[in-house]
């Protein structure tokens, strides 16, 4: 390839991977595989380490971070970026709403724009000529730290900005908020315990430290996430509304909550609080109120701002998460894995709606430099699905407290020697500790993996310690009438075990290889595992090399992985269950609903005028079809939109028939 093909095919390279990254990573709707995607990357470094000089800094290839800074420096934000006045009383609603009609006179129309308050760390994007040119954390409003290189990490942060039906400014200045989702930083979080560092106490300050990274390639490696919801300034752009803002950023290519609502009385700001309140815990991440926001910008102006916060807008906080209570015990406990978990038992208390009782210390070195004890005062903290932790421990007048806490020599549960690995204390006895054994049923029957009905923690216990279960494949064997003489057990809940176990039976790829507890694999990677490989066996067969290819699969996890295949037990543990016992759902997941596409696949290629890509997926999945992402012979139906992409054209060749955006709006009316 000569320099100007080379140039040519760089340019062609940046915008593919930029769109696809975008799909993936901002709209959801990936259109390619993984592998395709990895290919269209591994050409363009190469093409960039071939031709130096055409290497530019907005290059996709660049989000992995590069060289430690000495420092940052100080950078003044396009306009000041402004704190909000905030409540945790819905009185506070009404308050508001008659200060801004009163001020704006009886009678003006007036819409509020609501959106969730992203509990992250605000952070300034500016764009010349659509350019991606500086990144600053907020500061002290006015001025705050150049952190450009740590931003462009980020896989929801656009480069450039995509030109539309509305042109890319010459100049724009938007405010985002940074966050991680709960998921991945659980994820994130495991994997320092498994190797002895402290967990981070929160994805909001893990997200905000990772933003102030002199070395960019740390920063790359923590899952950041951003929102962007509002402009600070812009030149060659103007807009009347903040609705109409948040659709232009949609179209550039930036990130937008889908809760953005749109309302007219303070009523309807009351609902969209408390649905929200609802709403929080399964949110896949974490947010600590909703902010209010007057829609009309020329409003805005008359309304103006105080020193620190604009009248125009406000935050309705949700209640804390924080609560403090009396530490009752430190129980070890045997996991799963048979690393021994000190746990504190707390006297019961309510955070955030939720009663928590028991928290993870990790382990003998987390409690000992955390010093809590039997008996002490300790505030605990929770957030958003995060398991709950113990913050400290609040020191009190005039009481002695207890000794420090000691991990026991023998396993609590089968009494073996507790071998020490790093800050860990291990059971060794993997195969018959009672525990153990306990900890993996409790584990496949979890919420992610194949989430039996009425198999909770108790049950699992009481079902090894009477020996109805020896081996994890025994699960599926049981009866009721096995069940019924338990205590606790009457014929309607054995019933019920049963027939959630059979239920669960019909298993999903992913959540099975979740459930097996495969070292170092989450749900996160279990999902990138089942969709690369497609079934077991192809997994099973995999060498390490092959799993490196996963996205998100690096070496460490690789050998582990190929480890858990390879080893004995597990062989035994997979064959039993694949013996009748466990049926794999081994093609992508099949959607829950049911009804009249039940069976049917579509692709959807191209931008439909009258909804969005995700619209059409919920309205498909809602009659039980499926959207899958690339054409096959097995595909049902391609739907094309404006601009269709190879999948129109693969279509054709193999006689699929295809649908224009009329014809699929007439076949979802007929059904
Ligand atoms: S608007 C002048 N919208 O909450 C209005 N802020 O003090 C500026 N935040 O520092 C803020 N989600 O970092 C706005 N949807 C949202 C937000 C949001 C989170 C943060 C922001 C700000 C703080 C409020």
């Amino acid at each position: 390839m000569d320099r100007p093909q080379a140039e040519a095919r760089i340019v062609e390279l940046r915008d593919l991977i930029e769109r696809h990254n975008e799909l993936y990573h901002v709209r959801d709707a990936p259109e390619i595989s993984d592998a395709e995607f990895d290919a269209l990357f591994r050409e363009l470094r190469d093409l960039e380490a071939a031709h130096p000089e055409l290497a530019t800094i907005d290059s996709p290839t660049r989000r992995v971070g590069g060289a430690v800074l000495e420092g940052f420096a100080t950078v003044a934000h396009a306009a000041p970026m402004l704190s909000l006045d905030s409540d945790a009383d819905e009185e506070a609603i009404d308050r508001f709403d008659e200060r801004v009609r009163r001020a704006l006179g009886e009678g003006a129309s007036v819409a509020y724009v609501l959106e969730p308050k992203f509990d992250g760390a605000s952070l300034e994007l500016v764009y010349e000529d659509g350019l991606l040119t500086r990144a600053a954390t907020r500061g002290n409003g006015v001025a705050g730290e150049d952190i450009t290189a740590n931003a462009r990490t980020i896989a929801t942060v656009p480069l450039r900005l995509r030109a539309a039906a509305r042109a890319v400014p010459r100049f724009l200045s938007v405010r985002a908020e940074v966050i991680i989702e709960i998921a991945p930083f659980e994820e994130y979080n495991a994997r320092l315990v498994a190797e002895g560092k402290p967990p981070f106490a929160s994805p909001r300050n893990t997200a905000a430290g990772a933003l102030r990274q002199l070395d960019s390639r740390l920063t790359a490696r923590r899952p950041l996430d951003i929102f962007v919801y509002d402009v600070l300034a812009a030149e060659g752009f103007a807009a009347a509304t903040h609705w109409e803002i948040l659709a232009a950023l949609v179209e550039w290519g930036f990130r937008v909550t889908d809760e953005r609502r749109r309302v007219e009385t303070a009523a309807q700001i009351r609902d969209y609080f408390r649905e929200m309140t609802a709403k929080r815990e399964e949110m896949p991440y974490e947010i600590d109120g909703v902010v209010v926001k007057l829609d009309d910008l020329a409003a805005r102006r008359e309304l103006g701002t105080t020193s620190h916060h604009p009248r125009w807008a406000f935050a309705m906080k949700f209640q804390p998460r924080r609560a403090v209570t009396r530490l009752l015990d430190i129980v070890a406990s045997v996991g799963r894995t048979g690393v021994v978990t000190p746990v504190a038992m707390l006297e019961p208390v309510v955070i955030g709606g939720v009663t928590v009782s028991r928290a993870t210390l990790h382990n003998r070195e987390e409690v000992a430099r955390k010093d809590v004890r039997k008996g002490d005062l300790v505030a605990v903290q929770r957030a958003g699905d995060v398991i709950p932790q113990v913050l400290e421990w609040i020191p009190e007048q005039g009481r002695r407290r207890a000794r420090a806490f000691r991990m026991p020599a023998r396993c609590p549960s089968c009494r073996t020697p507790l071998v020490e690995r790093g800050p860990f204390s291990v059971c060794p006895n993997s195969l018959d500790c009672p525990a153990q054994l306990a900890g993996r049923i409790i584990h496949l029957g979890s919420r992610h993996a194949l989430d039996v009905e009425g198999l909770g923690e108790e049950t699992a216990r009481l079902l090894v310690a009477e020996g109805l279960v020896k081996h994890l494949p025994d699960l599926f064997d049981l009866k009721a009438e096995q069940l019924t003489p338990l205590e606790g057990f009457a014929e309607k809940s054995a019933g019920a075990l049963v027939a959630g176990l059979a239920r669960a039976a019909r298993a999903e790829l992913p959540r099975f290889l979740y459930g097996l507890g495969i070292p170092e694999v989450g749900a996160t990677v279990a999902r990138q595992l089942a969709r690369h490989f497609g079934t077991l066996a192809a997994l099973r067969a995999a060498d390490e090399e092959a799993l490196t290819a996963v996205e998100g699969v690096g070496p460490i996890m690789a050998a582990a992985i190929a480890g858990f295949f390879r080893e004995e037990h597990t062989v035994e543990v997979l064959d039993a269950l694949l013996d009748g016992r466990i049926r794999l759902v081994e093609s992508e997941p099949a959607s829950a609903a049911t009804g009249p596409f039940e069976n049917l696949k579509f692709v959807l290629t191209g931008a439909l005028a009258g909804m969005t890509r995700e619209e059409a997926r919920r309205e498909i999945e809602a009659r039980g079809g499926r959207v899958v992402s690339s054409v096959s012979a097995r595909t049902s139906y391609v739907v094309v939109g404006e601009d269709p992409g190879s999948k129109y054209d693969k279509a054709q060749k193999l006689g699929v028939e295809i649908l224009d955006e009329a014809a699929f709006r007439e076949l979802l009316t007929a059904s």
